[in-house]
């Protein structure tokens, strides 16, 4: 179980515990994008915000006498053949970024990595090959966990990003190393995000209005139904709007819907009645595309051969009324198509709002993923509260769920 204490968690972290000469096993989520999927270009990471992110977990080991061994995944490869999700990139950009040597090995574990790890000394910092490239990982596979916990004294998880998957490095590893005795600890990450999260599932302070966006309401059913047990009000934008309009019964021409979820969609909105807050108009084209000629309709009225692309400005307003006095706002999912400037208003204003927000002293956290994407687009990024490096995870957070690579780690 994810316990918090209050509002923070009781999982232990790097400041418990002593590194001094220690060898630490590190899983980070350093899956970032990267320039191209050709092996044959060089590759760079074009957004090392999650490496960023890491920085001050493993400075703090560094500087407290630690030598660290480095894993992550990057992708979703089938094999170790899909060499354009090897770790050479993310090993150069973490070397600039530490201002120290970085050795990046060819295999996850195996010979070559046994012989580096009992060579290395404190300050030492080697990065394993991508941890997908091993067949064991994605199965969370005994064997695996083993060779990886055998490799290090502690482990520490500071891939919040990763920390729903089971996996033999997000979990088995840690496993294997409380096995021999050793601890298994939160990084200053991990912690960070756990007590921003964590603080909107355990103790949110109200008012408190959570915003959904993106394509799909599948994806966040239970989210949104768990969002009713703890939000005040739930405002709705994006493509999953279409479909919560459709289920009242509004003509939504030929926007993205999902027909399989109208029941889901149905029964959400009785469930949450006046709380459930959905778009008053909406900026509809003929096509999705950059350069589609765009319009504003109110929501009730989309023509029938149009598409919803983005949210209009007085539902910009009327949610922006409805964030007045508010406490606590947690925004998952672009408001529209924002990858297209012609309807990227809705989700660059409502992140103007939100920064303004703050500034009123209100707490924002922005779920990861695309709205971190659209946040970080816009500019804003500094000014939010939080923005969380996790985009499944945050939302399995959100809805309560257990994260695997959580729970396992020591207690307090
Ligand atoms: C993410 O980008 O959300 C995490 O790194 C997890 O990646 P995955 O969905 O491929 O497990």
């Amino acid at each position: 179980m994810l316990k918090m204490k209050g509002e923070r968690m009781n999982k232990k972290t790097i400041r418990d515990i002593d590194v001094n000469g220690k060898k630490v096993l590190v899983r980070v989520d350093f899956n970032v994008p990267l320039s191209s999927k050709d092996p044959q270009d060089s590759i760079t990471v074009t957004d090392d915000l999650r490496i960023q992110a890491a920085l001050p977990t493993l400075s703090y080991l560094l500087e407290h006498g630690a030598a660290l061994i480095l894993c992550s995944h990057l992708g979703r490869p089938k094999s170790p053949a899909d060499k354009q999700y090897a770790m050479g990139p993310v090993a150069t950009r973490l070397s600039v970024l530490l201002a120290r040597p970085v050795t990046k090995l060819d295999e996850v574990v195996g010979d070559q990595v046994t012989t580096a790890v009992a060579a290395m000394k404190p300050g030492d910092v080697i990065l394993l090959e991508n941890t997908r490239f091993a067949a064991g990982e994605t199965k969370n596979d005994p064997e695996l966990s083993q060779k990886l916990g055998a490799l290090a004294d502690i482990y520490v998880n500071d891939a919040f990003g990763s920390a729903h998957r089971a996996h033999a490095s997000t979990e088995g590893a840690a496993r294997a190393i409380q096995s021999k005795g050793g601890a298994a600890v939160a990084g200053f990450l991990m912690e960070k995000e756990l007590n921003a999260l964590g603080t909107a599932v355990s103790n949110p302070p109200h008012p408190y209005v959570a915003i959904m966006g993106g394509a799909k309401i599948s994806d966040k059913i239970k989210l949104i139904e768990n969002l009713l047990n703890t939000a005040d009000k739930i405002l709705i934008g994006g493509g999953m709007a279409n479909t919560f309009l459709k289920a009242k019964g509004q003509e939504v021409g030929t926007s993205l819907i999902e027909a399989d979820a109208l029941p889901e969609a149905k029964r959400l909105l009785e469930l949450a009645g006046e709380r459930l807050i959905l778009p008053q108009d909406l900026v509809v084209a003929d096509k999705f595309a950059a350069d589609a000629a765009a319009k504003v309709v109110p929501a009730w009225g989309i023509p029938a051969h149009q598409m919803a692309l983005d949210v209009g400005p007085d539902t910009l307003e009327h949610f922006n009324q409805e964030l007045q006095g508010a406490q606590l706002v947690v925004w998952n999912g672009p408001m529209g198509v924002f990858e297209f400037d012609r309807f990227a208003e809705g989700t660059n204003n409502l992140a103007k709002l939100l920064a303004q927000l703050v500034n009123m002293g209100v707490q924002v956290i922005i779920g990861g993923g695309d709205s971190a994407a659209a946040v970080m687009k816009a500019g804003l990024a500094d000014k939010m509260t939080h923005i969380s490096t996790g985009g499944g995870a945050s939302l399995e957070l959100l809805e309560g769920k257990v994260l695997p690579g959580i729970a396992v780690l020591d207690n307090k």
